[in-house]
C-alpha cells in the first residue's frame, strides 16, 4: 500500500480525498465530530504541500441527507473549506473544480445522493475519477463497503492511504499480536453479527467479557428470564460459545420497568423488566480484569447508551484512563462518550470506526484496503 508521504509531487494536482463525514446528526446539528477531526491531519498535510483538496464523503444510509450540517464543524479545523451544495455531477460542480487553484479546499455534496456510489457503478466511479488526479482513501470506517468511492475509483486513480486510515490498520493489527493477559470487551447488539467476532477473540484473548444487549443472549440460553430486555437472533452456535472457559457475562445487571430502576442478580430479571445496563459487581469483576491486563480491545457500549444507559460504559472507559494497560477502543456510541468525557487523550488508540473494525479484526483486511493494494 502506499501513503502520502509517497506522493511526489502534490502542487497544483487535484486529490480526491475519501474521508467519513458520516456523524451522529440531531436538529441539524453534529452530536460528535470525532470523525470531523480525525480526517483533518490528511487535508492539511495536502493542502500544504499546495494540493487542490476534494474531499469526497457520504452522510445517514440512503443518500437523502445533506453535508451541510457538517460544514460549520470542518470550519473550525480548517476555515477554508468550501462546501459545493449543488449535485455532484452538475455543470457548476464541474465548473467550481475546473477553475479551482492551488490551496483550495472543496467539499462535495453527500456521496450516497447518486445510486452509483452504493451500487460500485462502474461508470459512476469514472465519472467521480474525472474532478481528480490522484486519490486517497481517509475513510477507514467506510472501507467494508464494496461501495465506488472506496472501491471502484482506484480502478481509476493511483491510490494512497491517508494519515487516519494508516493508524487504524497500525494499531488495530497490534490486536492479531497482543500482549497478554489480553481481555477483550464486546458489548452492543445484534449478536448474530458477532459470532465471528466472538470466537476468534475466545481463541486469541485470554477474557472475554460480553456485555450489552449481546449479553442477553448469552442469559436467554442459559435459561434465564429477559422480560423485555433486547435479544438477537441467537441460533445453536451459542451454546458452543457458551462453554468456553475464558467466556464471561455479566453476574448482575440494571434493569428497569418504567421510570422504575432496579440492580439484580443476572437470574433475577422479572418478566416485564428491561436490562439497560451492566450492575456493580459486573463493573467490579471487569475493574479486576483491566487492571490485570496488558491489552484491552473493547468494541461497543456496555448498556442501553442510546437511551440515557451509558453509566457502566462511562466508569470503565475511566477505569482504563488511569490505567497504564494498552487499549484500542471502537463503535460508534462508545467513541461519543469518549469524546463527551473528554478522555481521547487518556486513552490508547480510539477507531473511528464500527462496522469496519469489527470486519477488520475478523478477517484482517478490508475491501478498501485491497483496493489500495
Ligand atoms: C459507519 O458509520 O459505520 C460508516 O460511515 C459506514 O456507514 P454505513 O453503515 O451506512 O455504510
Amino acid at each position: 500500500m502506499k501513503y502520502l508521504k509517497d506522493i511526489e509531487n502534490l502542487s497544483g494536482k487535484k486529490v480526491l480525498v475519501r474521508v467519513d463525514f458520516n456523524v451522529p446528526l440531531k436538529d441539524g446539528k453534529v452530536l460528535d465530530d470525532f470523525r470531523i477531526k480525525k480526517a483533518v491531519p490528511t487535508i492539511l498535510y495536502l493542502h500544504k504541500k499546495g494540493a487542490i483538496v476534494i474531499l469526497l464523503s457520504h452522510i445517514g444510509e440512503d443518500g437523502k441527507e445533506s453535508l451541510s450540517p457538517v460544514v460549520p464543524k470542518l470550519k473550525k479545523y480548517v476555515p477554508s473549506v468550501k462546501f459545493i451544495p449543488t449535485s455532484i455531477f452538475s455543470d457548476e460542480t464541474e465548473k467550481i473544480i475546473k477553475d479551482s487553484k492551488k490551496g483550495d479546499i472543496l467539499l462535495l455534496e453527500n456521496l450516497r445522493s447518486e445510486t452509483g456510489e452504493k451500487n460500485n457503478s462502474p461508470s459512476f466511479a469514472r465519472a467521480l475519477s474525472r474532478y481528480g488526479d490522484i486519490y486517497v482513501n481517509d475513510a477507514f470506517s467506510v472501507s467494508h463497503r464494496q461501495h465506488a468511492s472506496i472501491v471502484g475509483i482506484t480502478k481509476h486513480l493511483e491510490g494512497y492511504a491517508g494519515i487516519q486510515f494508516a493508524k487504524e490498520i497500525e494499531n488495530l493489527s497490534s490486536a492479531f499480536n497482543p500482549e497478554h493477559p489480553f481481555l477483550f470487551i464486546l458489548g452492543g447488539a445484534k449478536f448474530e453479527t458477532k459470532i465471528p467476532l466472538i470466537k476468534k477473540f475466545l481463541r486469541d484473548a485470554d477474557n472475554v467479557f460480553i456485555g450489552g444487549a449481546i449479553a442477553n443472549d448469552f442469559f436467554k440460553a442459559r435459561g434465564y428470564e429477559v422480560g423485555t430486555s433486547l435479544v438477537g437472533d441467537s441460533n445453536f452456535q451459542i451454546q458452543s460459545l457458551m462453554k468456553h472457559k475464558n467466556l464471561l457475562i455479566p453476574s448482575d445487571v440494571e434493569t428497569a420497568k418504567g421510570s422504575k430502576h432496579n440492580f439484580v442478580k443476572a437470574d433475577e430479571v422479572s418478566p416485564d423488566e428491561d436490562i439497560v445496563d451492566i450492575g456493580p459487581k459486573s463493573i467490579e469483576t471487569l475493574k479486576n480484569l483491566i487492571e490485570k491486563s496488558k491489552f484491552i480491545l473493547w468494541n461497543g457500549p456496555l448498556g442501553k447508551y442510546e437511551t440515557g444507559f451509558g453509566g457502566a460504559t462511562e466508569t470503565i472507559l475511566k477505569i482504563i484512563s488511569k490505567t497504564k494497560v494498552k487499549s484500542i477502543i471502537g463503535g460508534g456510541d462508545t467513541v461519543a462518550l469518549i469524546s463527551k468525557l473528554k478522555l481521547e487523550d487518556k486513552l490508547g488508540f480510539v477507531s473511528t470506526g464500527g462496522g469496519a473494525t469489527l470486519d477488520f479484526l475478523v478477517k484482517g483486511t478490508l475491501p478498501g484496503i485491497k483496493a489500495l493494494k
